[in-house]
């Protein structure tokens, strides 16, 4: 039972108790007074009885209040005051249905927010950390060569210094990649949403990406089952966003002569769904959910070549689940990669 309704109850019960005794004992002494005996010593002796049956209900209430209320309140605090958010942390246990276990609950959950988004960040750090390195220690050993090696030709200091400004420009564009990521999520936090007509929307998206994927010769198929009258809350640019990613993607990572792309839309229970997929290469199965992690690149080595800094799906992820939505990765029928994500329909 909730404490809104047990705490009134308690008091409730208590309050009518105490009138019940009052009322025994004023029955008790106006039936005494009629038979004309005064304040005598049995009066004296009921009234003491009384207080004493009163004195231990108080006592039982002081206890009930101490062990359900202030006690998991106390532990509570003790536990925020050192919050941790490491491996070996135990949960709060609680059986309660109540609000207090609804606050341990709510606190489990907390502390495991916390944990995730600390995990997230040091992997972060420990992704940016290793993607740095590399064309580091690359630019390192050719410098070091240039200036040990005093008998080079002309054509492979040439070479070299290519390569030191390929490997540069890559830690550049990689550092702008990830200080423009930081800088959306924390716009993500005040995105501005408009209704949009859902149908409109996929249709003006499907005809730009054709044209756009025919200047590669690669051919964009599209097909939906949108309702006209049925609106998504978007904010437009960063929905486009998405799809850009998801797009470019498939032109950069398909690795086909003739890659075919496959957009679908279509509604589900209070969503719309939205599927881009393609029939290049695709991503191996176990390599699917990590996608979406920040600088996950499937294969490291090409990157370079690509320019991906693999921070696109996470934003992604960031910019669907902030409207409501949910996105994930398949092995689509068609050979390659398949992105669905999926956006609440607005009533
Ligand atoms: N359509 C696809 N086919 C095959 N592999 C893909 C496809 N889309 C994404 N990938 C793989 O998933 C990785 C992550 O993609 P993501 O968009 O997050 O990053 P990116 O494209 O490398 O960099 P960015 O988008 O930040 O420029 C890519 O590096 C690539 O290895
Ligand atoms: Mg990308």
């Amino acid at each position: 039972m909730k404490l809104k309704i047990k705490l009134p109850l308690l008091f409730v019960i208590m309050f009518i108790l105490m009138l019940a005794l009052i009322a025994v004992f004023f029955v008790f002494y106006v039936g005494h007074m009629l038979h004309g005996n005064m304040f005598g010593p049995l009066h004296f002796k009921m009234l003491l009885f009384l207080s004493v049956l009163l004195g231990l209900m108080f006592v039982a209430l002081i206890i009930y209040f101490h062990f359900n209320i202030t006690k998991p309140i106390q532990i509570l605090n003790l536990r925020l005051i050192k919050v941790k958010i490491g491996n070996s942390r135990t949960s709060l246990q609680s059986r309660r249905k109540d609000e207090i276990g609804q606050l341990y609950n709510h606190f489990n959950e907390m502390e495991e927010r916390l944990y995730q988004a600390h995990r997230e960040q040091v992997d972060m750090i420990a992704a940016i950390a290793h993607d740095l390195k590399t064309p580091l220690t690359s630019i390192t050993g050719f410098v070091e060569l240039l200036s040990m090696q005093k008998n080079l030709t002309d054509k492979e200091i040439q070479e070299y210094y290519e390569l030191i400004i390929k490997k540069t420009k890559h830690m550049v564009e990689m550092i702008n990649a990830f200080s423009a990521f930081t800088k959306d999520e924390l716009m993500l936090e005040k995105i501005d949403l408009k209704p949009l007509e859902t149908r409109r929307f996929f249709e003006n998206i499907a005809d730009e990406y054709e044209t756009e994927l025919s200047g590669f010769d690669y051919k964009l198929t599209w097909k939906h089952s949108f309702a006209p009258n049925q609106f998504i809350l978007i904010n437009e640019h960063m929905i486009r966003r998405v799809f850009g990613n998801l797009f470019s993607n498939a032109v950069r990572y398909g690795r086909k002569k003739e890659l075919n792309v496959y957009f679908t839309g279509y509604v589900s229970g209070n969503h719309s769904y939205f599927q881009v997929e393609d029939d290049g290469t695709g991503v191996p199965d176990q390599e699917l959910s990590s996608l979406f992690h920040k600088l996950f690149t499937v294969d490291k080595s090409r990157q370079i070549n690509h320019g991906g800094s693999g921070l696109g799906l996470a934003s992604c992820k960031s910019i669907i689940e902030h409207h409501g939505g949910e996105i994930s990765a398949f092995r689509s029928d068609y050979g390659g990669l398949g992105i669905r994500f999926t956006l609440p329909l607005s009533v």
